[in-house]
């Protein structure tokens, strides 16, 4: 459908051309070019780890994480409001899933409920931030995971650049991965990365994402003559080089991306802060939000989609992020969850809405958006 305002636009600019122009008229190195290991120190420094590795997918890059730990069998904690990448990640790598609650404040993991899910066989609880803002208690999950002696990995696929206190996204678990699939802040179309600061981590991570295969910054597949040393079995879920050099320039500017989101954040939250019936995102001195989404939480008797559907007739697209997990099809069969298992995830899944945000969204964009919200509810 043609929107009148979409959801999300991409913010992109000549230096994102000429960046990947560049790659393109060299001819050569598209694979795996000098810009990967540059757009992975860039990406290491700018998360205040000691090392980052470049993947084709933020899903490609959780479930190289979770091989990487041998997390092949066990449990893992996840949210069941997540997209689902979150857990088939953990299916894929052969560990099972076991979905917690979300506390309603920053849709964060919720502690009282992960630890009652932890037992013997957990591995590792792994939280998402949600749509830009560092999850509430992801320093209490740490303490969590620390005491019980298993992992903390964080699904930080929306949220690189935001903070709680000084500590950025990415910087408190054993490993974090980002998404830059075309609706993050930054974006390569599609494209992940690892950040850890285990080198024993960074070297299997290496090995798990091209085919077993050992290399060194010189003695790369396609520039040496030589025959190649294969240690392990492993995937092609490499970066290509284009999409790395977009990277960089990407990166170069998401200061100010994230800038123009919180302007733009600011001006919802100063227009729909009127209405009762709506929460707005959660910001303080503390939390740093980067705003990838603009989600409001309606009352327990607000219809949320017929809000959606007045919105869509004026040519407005909202989405709901996220519908649960353990709800759909596959999970429902293969792990036997129902309706009415997770009440507190089904009952904000229903109350939920995002809408239209990206930092070239116009004023009289977001005022016919906030208007039409305001209308729906003086008109009730
Ligand atoms: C919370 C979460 N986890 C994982 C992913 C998967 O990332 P990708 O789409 O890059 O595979 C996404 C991306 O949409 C996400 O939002």
């Amino acid at each position: 459908m043609d929107w009148k305002i979409p959801l999300f636009k991409i913010y992109w600019d000549k230096e994102d051309i000429k960046a990947v122009e560049k790659i393109i008229r060299r001819g050569t190195f598209w694979a795996t070019g000098p810009e990967i290991n540059k757009f992975e120190e860039k990406i290491a420094e700018f998360s205040e780890r000691k090392y980052c590795v470049s993947f084709n997918s933020g899903t490609s890059a959780l479930h190289s994480i979770l091989l990487a730990h041998n997390v092949t069998s066990g449990e893992v904690i996840v949210p069941s409001f997540t997209f689902i990448s979150t857990s088939n990640s953990v299916v894929l790598a052969g560990a099972k899933p076991v979905f917690a609650e979300v506390e309603s404040k920053t849709f964060g993991l919720d502690i009282e409920d992960v630890k009652k899910r932890i037992n013997k066989k957990t591995k590792v609880i792994m939280p998402i931030h949600y749509g830009g803002m560092c999850c509430r208690d992801i320093k209490a999950l740490k303490e969590i995971a620390e005491d019980k002696k298993i992992l903390l990995i964080e699904d930080a696929a929306e949220s690189i650049g935001s903070k709680i206190g000084n500590m950025k996204a990415g910087t408190f678990g054993d490993a974090a991965m980002f998404s830059f699939c075309q609706n993050k802040i930054i974006t390569t179309g599609e494209g992940g990365a690892i950040v850890t600061n285990s080198k024993e981590i960074y070297e299997k991570l290496k090995l798990i994402r091209s085919h077993g295969r050992v290399e060194t910054k010189i003695d790369d597949y396609f520039s040496t003559t030589k025959e190649m040393k294969y240690t392990e079995v492993g995937y092609n879920f490499r970066m290509p080089t284009m999409s790395a050099a977009l990277c960089i320039s990407q990166l170069n500017k998401i200061d100010n991306i994230i800038k123009m989101r919180k302007e733009k954040a600011e001006y919802y939250n100063n227009k729909l802060k009127q209405l009762k019936e709506v929460f707005l995102p959660i910001e303080n001195e503390k939390q740093k939000h980067v705003y990838q989404m603009y989600s409001l939480k309606f009352d327990k008797k607000t219809d949320r989609n017929s809000i959606q559907e007045k919105l869509s007739e004026k040519g407005i697209m909202t989405k709901v992020y996220f519908y649960p997990v353990h709800l759909k099809k596959y999970y429902k069969k293969n792990f036997g969850y129902n309706k009415g298992d997770m009440s507190k995830t089904e009952e904000l899944s229903e109350k939920v809405l995002t809408l239209p945000l990206y930092p070239q969204i116009s004023k009289e964009e977001q005022e016919y958006v906030a208007n039409n919200i305001i209308e729906y509810f003086n008109k009730r």
